[in-house]
């Protein structure tokens, strides 16, 4: 399919001007506009999964509510669907995804379909359909329409034989989990089409996202949540990692945050195309001790899951984000003190609007 699509040329971009959005200053330095695409508009993929919602608030703040769209192929929630514009759209569905981008004049892309992780195990086949497929299908369609892309990576992009304490953001990437070695294949798809045609390609690897709405779903770094309602609730959480497994984290507001600078950073600050991003890094042991100094009853066990400690076990300890601070200038607003006082205040206020009792 993509071989009958004639390449833009890669110096095209040059040639567009630019949205004074994006103008912006750099350590006391202006910076000439960006060089590729205005930011008319933003279509964001995926929308209604954990981390849509926010960051289309944040966008719309910024850019106004309607231009930026949200997509998914499940249906919105009430408060969801009034806040802006929603369209139904399958990522597998390149015709339907052109057709968007042409009729609404998208010029940026945020792609975060993925497949449910308990659906995804269970359906191999089709979690590799659409994390792969519908990737390739996003790439197409940015370098046909001289979009800029944004596409997550994550913690799980390094492997065993990486370098843990810290990982940079170049070094080697054997990942064993499929959701690291096709995290991997994106991040590498994304930086060719960039090198080869010039695609605004950017992507960040996400450390684990810590927010009051995560559903927690069988993932590595889950129980950073759960461990918060437990507290909450029960006052007891039984931890399937050991105590003293630590791993790089980040407060929600902090990884859109980061998406949104980074998006906004024009391309000739950037001297790479996937950046790792850090905020803290923490054990269940350390997680647990602050949340004590709330909470001074909360009670932890441990019961180690094998397949989920041996994930961890070779995942980054730390990220080296240094090259993300000094190219774009991004700095965390979240340490783990601050991470326990807005969960626990932000769970806190849902349980009592939902009439749920507070330990
Ligand atoms: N949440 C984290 O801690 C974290 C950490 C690192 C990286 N990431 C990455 O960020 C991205 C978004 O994560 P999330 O937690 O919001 O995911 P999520 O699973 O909550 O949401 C994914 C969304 O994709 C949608 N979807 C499924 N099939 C689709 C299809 N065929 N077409 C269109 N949409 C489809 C689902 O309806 C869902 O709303 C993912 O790529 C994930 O790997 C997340
Ligand atoms: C697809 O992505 C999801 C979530 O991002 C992940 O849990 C799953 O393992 C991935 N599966 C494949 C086959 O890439």
């Amino acid at each position: 399919k993509s071989s009958s699509r004639k390449p833009p040329n890669p110096h095209h971009r040059y040639f567009f001007s630019c949205s004074p959005l994006l103008m912006c200053t750099f350590r006391n330095r202006r910076v000439p506009p960006d060089s590729c695409c205005c930011s008319d508009r933003a279509l964001e993929q995926s929308g209604l999964g954990q981390l849509g919602v926010g960051l289309a608030q944040m966008l719309r703040k910024q850019y106004g509510t309607d231009n930026v769209i949200l997509s998914d192929i499940k249906k919105p929630p009430p408060d969801v669907y009034k806040s802006g514009p929603f369209v139904y759209a399958d990522v597998l569905d390149y015709k339907l995804l052109r057709e968007l981008i042409v009729n609404n004049r998208i010029t940026w892309l945020v792609h975060y379909s993925a497949l449910l992780r308990p659906v995804g195990e269970a359906n191999v086949a089709l979690a590799r359909k659409i994390n792969i497929t519908g990737l390739h299908n996003v790439l197409d369609l940015a370098l046909e329409n001289c979009l800029r892309l944004f596409v997550p990576s994550t913690i799980g992009a390094f492997g065993p034989s990486s370098p843990r304490d810290p990982a940079p953001d170049l070094c080697v990437q054997r990942p064993r989990t499929i959701y690291g070695v096709s995290k991997v294949h994106g991040e590498l798809m994304g930086e060719y089409l960039h090198h080869k045609y010039g695609l605004d390609f950017r992507c960040l690897r996400y450390p684990g996202v810590i927010s009051v709405n995560t559903t927690p779903g069988g993932g590595t770094t889950d129980y950073a949540v759960q461990i918060f309602h437990d507290a909450l609730s029960t006052g007891h959480h039984e931890c399937y990692l050991r105590p003293e497994t630590r791993l790089p984290m980040m407060h929600i507001s902090d990884c859109h945050r980061a998406t949104v600078e980074f998006m906004q950073a024009p391309e000739c600050q950037l001297t790479l195309r996937t950046y790792n991003i850090a905020a803290m890094s923490f054990t269940p042991e350390e997680v647990a001790q602050e949340i004590r100094k709330h909470l001074p009853h909360l009670k932890v066990t441990y019961n180690p899951d094998v397949v989920r400690q041996s994930i961890a076990d070779s995942w980054p300890v730390r990220f080296d984000d240094s090259n993300a601070r000094r190219d774009w200038g991004w700095t965390p607003a979240y340490g783990l003190e601050e991470l326990v006082t807005d969960m626990l205040d932000s769970i806190q206020n849902k349980r009592t609007n939902q009439g749920l009792p507070v330990s």
